[in-house]
């Protein structure tokens, strides 16, 4: 029998949806929100009205480019949390109304378990256990997954995300948000000259908002020396400043395999298209004998396609979820 997913994923800026059959991904229709780019990062409520707008174009998309009816839609999966709580509604209710008018089950999906499972959107798939990095603009995280459904974090930042560190120091460079692909293009034009201190913090764990402090001094000081010293400098501050997040996430990573003994390990979330990250992934893996795995660029960001892929992996268990569900902004992997 073949089984039929349709994703919905409305955590915080993206309005998704995708459809899933037998597991393989036939549409993945994203609507991006501009609006935020004017206030130099997501505000909720403009996010969760956009959500509004966007949710039935971009099912009714999803829908129509995979080619199918809306009656072959098997189950309906969609991003229970965490995330924007106005933003959650959205997806949320509408996930319920479609189920309801169809007659068909609904299937609750954790968005970060979901990052993870981004992997099993497309080939190679990693095999079990793995480990992976899951680092996005609120979540910076090492999981170590036992099973599709069974994952534990055994790592994650004590303050700001990965991303977040991008578009703060984007912020404090004058570039628009968000800042992480800016950034990262830049960075391609420049050298890491400036040195920003590593964080001290034991185990597994990460901190970016000590690094986020010694970038603000690091410009302060250079400008009142040289009111310009950001434009003359913007290509090797952008190569610095990912040059040191990059090595604060492989450094972890690297520690988290050792510990583990696992050598299978992945990347995942919106910093995982960043091309240092992924490049640094491949040579540390390389010098390490790991097998490495980084999604396609589509699959990193936020995407529905990977709540479709929890929903299929959760459809085969029978975990499926009640009409009264709400929304939740904090749930655990
Ligand atoms: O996973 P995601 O799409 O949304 C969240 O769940 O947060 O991640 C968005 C984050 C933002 O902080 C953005 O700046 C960052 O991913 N990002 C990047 C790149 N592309 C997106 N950061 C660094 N380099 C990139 N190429
Ligand atoms: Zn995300």
């Amino acid at each position: 029998m073949s089984i039929t997913i349709l994703g919905i994923e409305s955590s915080c800026d993206d309005t998704s949806a995708a459809v899933l059959r037998d597991g393989k991904v036939l549409s993945n229709c994203t609507a991006n929100q501009e609006a935020h780019r004017l206030y130099g990062g997501v505000v909720p409520e403009v996010a969760s009205r956009a959500h509004q707008i966007n949710i039935i174009p971009v099912v009714d998309l999803a829908i129509r480019q995979a080619g199918i009816k809306k009656e072959e839609v098997d189950a309906v999966a969609f991003t229970r949390g965490p995330g924007l709580i106005g933003s959650l509604i959205v997806g949320v209710s509408f996930a319920k109304a479609y189920a309801l008018s169809l007659g068909i089950p609904l299937i609750e999906a954790n968005h970060m378990q979901a990052h993870v499972l981004a992997h099993f959107a497309e080939d190679p798939k990693p095999p079990f256990p793995f480990l992976c990095l899951t680092v996005s603009g609120g979540h910076t995280q090492i999981v170590l997954a036992r099973d599709y459904l069974d994952m534990e974090v055994i790592g994650q930042t004590l303050d700001d995300a990965a991303g977040e560190a991008f578009d703060k120091t984007g912020k404090l460079l004058g570039l628009d948000y968000p800042a992480g692909p800016i950034i990262d293009r830049l960075a391609q034009q420049g050298q890491p000259v400036f040195d920003f201190p590593e964080p001290q913090i034991p185990g597994l764990n990460f901190s970016f908002s000590g690094l986020k402090t010694s970038i603000l001094y690091f410009l302060q000081r250079h400008k009142k020396e040289d009111p310009d010293f950001i434009r003359k400098n913007m290509a090797d501050i952008c190569a610095s400043v990912q040059a040191r997040i990059v090595r604060i996430l492989l450094n972890k990573l690297s520690r988290a395999a050792g510990e583990t003994g696992i050598r299978e390990v992945a990347i995942a979330g919106g910093v995982s298209a960043n091309s240092e990250l992924r490049a640094a992934l491949e040579k540390t893996g390389r010098e390490n004998g790991w097998n490495t795995y980084i999604p396609k660029f589509e699959y990193c960001t936020d995407n529905a396609a990977m709540i479709a892929v929890t929903g299929y992996y959760k459809y085969l268990k029978g975990e499926f979820t009640g009409q009264e569900v709400a929304p939740v902004a904090r749930w655990k992997v």
